[in-house]
């Protein structure tokens, strides 16, 4: 995407497409958007989407396809075994990504599922910038615990460094030297770093952490999900590589990776996902896991168009207009954001614009839902639906989370300006009223384990309150 510098002064991101398929969208009113609150347990997870204004609960399987990619659903080879759609994407990894073997899985998650069956044993440990929450999770039930190393920079949601996901390599390497090789399968590096506010990591940095894991005979995880965003920050805050291409900054990525992992509902713009690598027996060893858990190898259990549409995004994501309009968008919110006082993640990141709720709802205790109390004022004021990251998601007993977000994600090539400037404007008014938002608790609170869809309650009527403020604001 590019920026038009205004002639009456400021920038603004441009779309370097137009719009030709649309999808109706519309804002049902406040009560309904409260009694939809109720329905869903006041989690944003559970609303359904028709009851939902402007989405931004992820970019995941909702970026907008291009004309190219929706013409490549309509070729697909269904055939069970061995249809052409497999082929035409491994030939494209190897172009792009430089990797020999390629398994195709359905999404990121159900990729790190096959890792962790693959890769993992009891009493291992798994370096890594900072954890993915299913990543995570798959390497616990498998026995082992990810070891998380990044940098201090990346744990505080304020400054200006423009690579937060940055590994600690003294840490890589004081741990690879004390720990014995056979319980590190991989040294994982996430690219760029979600639970963070999709901060990138830079190229030195990985190269670095490839150098130090190699050296002590352990491989490198890559995980490619949030890809073209870090591509993107490579290609603009790297002064080395500024001038390099996209596909060149792609192809020194993937050659520091042993084994690479990506969710296609993010990298390439459709609903899939996939593992590449080099090493013939570990594609033998993960592509095992595949018929049992997924489906055939050649379809990794998604529809075998969306292996068309993937590779056709692969495509895309190689052109730099294509991967900046999301990290644009995001800029202009944080920008926005900042110039009306209200606390964001910063410098800007990839995915979404992230809120800071400790900042946000300072006024609210620790324990008393900060994130996920922020997430259900938005709706309720706006109808914008945003992701709770914090104490609902991640157990709060070993939670490895160290703050409270609400992520604004910015599915690409799916809103326009105006949708941002509507939600902008929604959020910097909460934000002005935000001492009526109240406390949250869950539901059943009896229960010793939560899931991030279980139900939560507000504590008082501040809802209530809060609808009515709205209300008189003549905004509704
Ligand atoms: C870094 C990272 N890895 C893995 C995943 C999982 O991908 P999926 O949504 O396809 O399961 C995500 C999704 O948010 C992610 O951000």
């Amino acid at each position: 995407m590019s920026k038009i510098k205004l002639y009456g002064g400021g920038v603004i991101p441009v779309e370097m497409h137009r719009v030709s398929t649309v999808h109706t969208i519309r804002l049902i009113p406040i009560e309904d958007r409260l009694k939809a609150m109720d329905e869903a347990g006041n989690c944003s997870y559970n609303l359904k989407a028709e009851d939902v204004f402007i989405d931004m609960l992820t970019d995941s399987g909702f970026n907008a396809m291009s004309d190219e990619q929706a013409g490549a659903f309509h070729v697909a080879d269904f055939s069970y075994a061995g249809g052409a759609g497999y082929y035409r994407m491994a030939d494209k990894i190897r172009e792009i990504l430089g990797k020999e073997y390629f398994v195709p899985v359905h999404q990121g998650r159900a990729c790190e599922n096959m890792l962790a069956r693959a890769f993992v044993k009891p009493g291992d440990l798994i370096p890594t910038n900072f954890h993915f929450c299913t990543f995570a999770t798959q390497v616990q039930l498998a026995g082992g615990a990810v070891v998380e190393m990044l940098q201090d920079k990346g744990l505080v949601t304020g400054g200006d460094d423009g690579f937060k996901g940055d590994y600690d390599l003294d840490q890589l390497e004081r741990f690879l030297s004390e720990t014995p090789k056979e319980r590190v399968p991989f040294v994982r590096i996430e690219a760029g770093t979600n639970l963070i506010g999709g901060q990138p990591i830079s190229m030195d940095n990985i190269n670095a952490v490839a150098e130090i894991a190699h050296r002590h005979g352990v491989r490198t995880l890559l995980d490619m999900s949030l890809a073209m965003d870090n591509i993107h920050f490579i290609k603009v805050r790297d002064e080395k590589r500024k001038d390099m291409t996209v596909r060149e900054i792609t192809r020194e990525l993937a050659d520091a990776a042993d084994i690479i992992y990506f969710s296609g509902r993010k990298l390439g713009f459709a609903r899939g996902g996939g593992i590449c690598m080099n090493d013939r027996a570990d594609f033998l060893n993960v592509r095992g896991y595949v018929s049992t858990f997924e489906g055939f190898p050649s379809f990794g259990g998604m529809s075998s168009a969306e292996l068309e549409v993937m590779r056709v995004g692969f495509d895309d994501t190689m052109n730099e207009d294509v991967i900046s309009q999301g990290p644009d968008y995001i800029e202009y919110m944080v920008e926005e954001f900042k110039k009306r006082g209200v606390p964001v993640v910063t410098p800007a990141g990839g995915l979404g614009c992230h809120l800071d709720a400790d900042r946000f709802c300072a006024h609210l205790g620790k324990k008393e839902f900060r994130a996920a109390a922020l997430a259900a004022a938005i709706y309720l004021i706006s109808g914008v639906r945003g992701m709770e990251r914090g104490l609902s998601s991640e157990k709060p007993e070993d939670s490895i989370c160290p703050f409270e977000l609400v992520r604004l994600a910015v599915p690409r090539r799916v809103y326009t300006l105006s949708h941002i400037m509507y939600v902008i404007d929604r959020v910097t008014w909460l934000y002005e009223h935000r001492e009526m938002i109240g406390a949250m608790k869950w539901e059943d609170e009896s229960k010793e384990e939560h899931s991030f869809i279980d139900f939560i309650r507000p504590v008082g009527d501040w809802r209530e309150k809060l609808a009515a403020e709205y209300k008189k604001a003549g905004l509704e």
